[in-house]
């Protein structure tokens, strides 16, 4: 039998529009642009049953150029496009390459052109001109190609998501060097400086004024100070030399241990929720950062919900597999303590979510940007992971993995 005989026209009439929502479950989601609707039938009784790097192919069709880009404009992210030369216009396809890379921007998605008029778009002039991972004749594409074109396009998709991956780790741990020195050099001269300000300040506090003014102002001079002190304070856990004592421990007993300052940190309109785990293993780290981590997370939590709401920690035993690891770059397989921060709040839109643990981010009017940096450093130095899942105005959750220590000490 020959390849081609294998592309018959399904008469299977699935529903063939968009499906599954994004993230609904691991897939792959690829894009099919054509006007000829034999076209998406055929590519779906191919790549049905296809799985690739343990995932399903989810194919979205589109029967225009028009169609597509508001498909690409969904929350869906597309692994590869075949795509169409003639559909609306004569060049329809090649204008939507160019859009999607000059326009969207988008320079991951893997971009096959396909054309059934070969005279119309020359190979060479069209390799050469657009950025596309390959260029095929309709009728070239028989079954056993088409599915390894999916398969190179998937691959090479993973690589560079991947390599992208790597290097926003990359970047990120060169930055936390860099406060790590920076924080060094300048805590300990710039706490001394503001040691003066405060210890004068304090002294003229105590001298009765006059003037209410003077008052209110010195005041303010101590406020501002202490801001100051609160902030030196925080970099001092980014600073180089890291001494802090790392001790095998149950986190149930240090979260247990902070109620009461826990309590402190939320309002009463955000009650927080514990729900630990009896028989959870124990974990090499330092407690003190721990708590700092938590805290962070606490106030966080709670500074992100507007009226009411809750906040929720959580602790479980949990195994990290290999497959969670495929998905997770940095994340290692193996025992872990889980602890998981929950709240009602009102969420991270995708793009912020990209910048929550660069030092100095924030969106708030009097925010650092400190706290999520010192969880993310916290979590580095105890070789643990860290997740983060929001939907705006919804909910956003932490996890944070800590590796699972065998003996007590
Ligand atoms: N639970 C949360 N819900 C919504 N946004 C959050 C949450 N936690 C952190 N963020 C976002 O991450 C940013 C950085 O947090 P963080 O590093 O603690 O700095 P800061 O709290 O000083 O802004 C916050 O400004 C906020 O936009
Ligand atoms: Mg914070």
């Amino acid at each position: 039998m020959r390849d081609d005989e294998f592309i018959t026209f399904s008469d299977n009439k699935e529903n063939s529009s968009t499906s599954l929502p994004y993230e609904a479950s691991p897939c792959w989601n690829m894009l099919v642009v054509d006007d000829d609707k034999a076209v998406h039938d055929v590519t779906r009784l191919v790549l049905k049953n296809a799985t690739v790097f343990n995932r399903n192919i989810v194919i979205h069709s589109a029967y225009s150029a028009h169609e597509a880009k508001e498909l690409l404009f969904s929350n869906v992210t597309f692994a590869f496009a075949l795509i169409d030369v003639v559909m609306e216009t004569d060049t329809a396809g090649l204008s939507l390459i160019k859009w999607i890379r000059d326009e969207k921007r988008d320079t991951n998605i893997r971009l096959v052109l396909r054309t059934g008029q070969p005279g119309e778009a020359p190979e060479q002039d069209i390799i050469s001109h657009y950025d596309i991972h390959d260029y095929k004749e309709k009728n070239e594409l028989t079954a056993k190609k088409l599915f390894t074109l999916s398969y190179s396009c998937l691959r090479t998709y993973n690589d560079i998501i991947k390599a992208k991956e790597m290097q926003t780790m990359l970047r990120h741990s060169v930055k936390m060097e860099a406060i790590g020195q920076l924080a060094s050099g300048i805590v300990h001269d710039f706490n001394n400086i503001l040691g003066v300000i405060l210890g004068n300040v304090e002294l003229l506090q105590q001298t009765p004024f006059d003037n209410e003014k003077q008052t209110r102002r010195v005041n303010s001079i101590h406020k501002a100070a202490m801001m100051g002190k609160n902030t030196t304070d925080k970099l001092r856990s980014f600073t180089t030399n890291k001494s802090a004592q790392k001790k095998s421990v149950n986190i149930n007993d240090l979260i247990k241990s902070m109620d009461t300052i826990i309590d402190h940190s939320t309002t009463r309109n955000s009650p927080v929720n514990y729900d630990l785990d009896n028989n959870l293993w124990l974990t090499n780290i330092a407690s003190n950062d721990f708590e700092a981590a938590l805290l962070n997370l606490i106030i966080n939590a709670n500074e992100a919900i507007i009226e009411n709401g809750y906040i929720s920690i959580k602790t479980r035993n949990c195994i990290l597999t290999e497959e969670f690891c495929l998905e997770n770059s940095g994340a290692i397989s193996g025992e872990y303590i889980l602890l998981t921060v929950r709240d009602n709040g009102k969420g991270i839109s995708t793009k912020d979510k990209k910048l929550l643990f660069d030092p100095f981010f924030t969106t708030k009017k009097t925010g650092t940007g400190l706290g999520l940096a010192m969880v993310f450093d916290f979590i580095n130095r105890s070789l643990g992971y860290i997740t983060v899942n929001s939907e705006i105005e919804l909910d956003t959750t932490f996890n944070l993995y800590l590796p699972r220590n065998h003996k007590r000490e």
